[in-house]
């Protein structure tokens, strides 16, 4: 067999995901911060360890590291979290679902919403031009899950941090394949998932509390 849809969810794992995951069902099944005995502690250290991985790779600060269910609920909190009545984003007609149904949902609730249908590629240049003084945030995805094609996530970055706007990437499909630095990018949240088949490890990185309304 010959698969190609590759990416979100991947089909062939390398050795050391397989072992990781056996490793994890064998032998770290306990509530880690929760309990003191050495199986709870021993959970903590993984996900301790995980997340100093996921700091380098990102370049992003410990704090910054939240493991979510999936992208999608990840995408949600986010863009949910962020926009109240009045509040104006732009987004792409690439999107996934998981950003375009809660912002169909957020224009019932007087949400201003955009949506650029021009190429990816281009989508920086034309940003531009549709942000307004209630634009509160930008959500791209980095590479499209359709046509393959990716976004100058770091031209983006330039635009928002000008305006002063919060910028939310769709990493699903983008991370491990383009480079995302979220401090030189100026990216305040992105989330993704790695060479994940059961939908269930992934993570969403906040920056200062920016959905604090979610609390
Ligand atoms: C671009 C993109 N965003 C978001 C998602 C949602 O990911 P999940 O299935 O982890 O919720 C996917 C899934 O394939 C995707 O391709």
């Amino acid at each position: 067999m010959i698969y190609l849809d590759n990416a979100a969810t991947s089909f062939h794992k390398p050795k050391c995901v397989k072992n990781a995951v056996i490793k994890a069902m064998e032998n770290l099944t306990a509530n880690p911060g929760r309990s003191g005995h050495k199986l709870a502690q021993d959970v903590a250290g993984e996900i301790f360890e995980t997340r100093e991985l996921l700091k380098e790779f990102f370049n992003a600060k410990e704090h910054q590291v939240i493991f979510t269910k999936n992208c999608t609920e990840a995408l949600n909190i986010a863009i949910l979290g962020t926009l109240k009545s009045g509040d104006h984003v732009v987004t792409s007609v690439y999107e996934h679902n998981s950003v375009l149904r809660p912002l169909e949902f957020l224009k019932t609730k007087g949400v201003q919403v955009t949506i650029i249908e021009d190429d990816l590629q281009n989508f920086h240049q034309v940003l531009q031009q549709h942000i307004m003084p209630n634009t509160k945030l930008v959500v791209i995805t980095s590479v499209s899950n359709v046509t393959g094609d990716g976004c100058n996530l770091q031209a983006v970055g330039e635009v928002c941090k000008k305006n002063n706007i919060i910028y939310l990437v769709d990493g699903a499909q983008g991370c491990g394949h383009v480079e995302i630095d979220i401090k030189k990018m100026n990216i305040d949240a992105i989330k993704h998932s790695f060479l994940d088949n059961t939908q269930k490890e992934k993570l969403l990185e906040e920056f200062e509390l920016k959905y604090k309304e979610l609390i």
